[in-house]
């Protein structure tokens, strides 16, 4: 059996659902310009996979950041966090439709 390969419709997007509508209402300003941050969009999520990436991590010793998320002290549990790390690392991959 091949590991399963990690997806954003799959895992990523169901994982980030329930904080899909708070983070909707923060503009994030980048280099390109202020997007709020459509944690159940893929391509939204693509283009800010760096920045996310920092603020989930966060709440760690050596890794903190100003602004961790979710907020309030709460860090993604483990399991969840690298899940997220594992989808960047294979390429983020959207789905497993096979190419039309
Ligand atoms: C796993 C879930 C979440 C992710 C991946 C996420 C991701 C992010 C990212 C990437 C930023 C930009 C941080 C930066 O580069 O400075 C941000 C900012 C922010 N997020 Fe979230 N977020 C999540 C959940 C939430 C929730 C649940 C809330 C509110 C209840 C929230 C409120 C905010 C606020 C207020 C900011 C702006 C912080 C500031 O500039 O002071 N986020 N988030």
């Amino acid at each position: 059996m091949p590991d399963k390969i990690i997806t954003f419709d799959d895992d990523i997007a169901p994982m980030f659902k329930p904080y899909r509508s708070p983070m909707l209402k923060i503009g994030i300003a980048t280099a390109d310009g202020v997007f709020a941050l459509d944690l159940t969009d893929y391509e939204s999520v693509k283009f800010l996979n760096e920045r996310i990436t920092i603020a989930l991590h966060g709440y760690e010793p050596g890794r903190e950041s100003t602004n961790p998320m979710p907020p309030g002290g709460t860090p993604l549990a483990a399991d969840k966090l690298q899940t997220w790390d594992d989808w960047v690392a294979g390429g983020m991959i959207k789905n497993n439709s096979p190419a039309v």
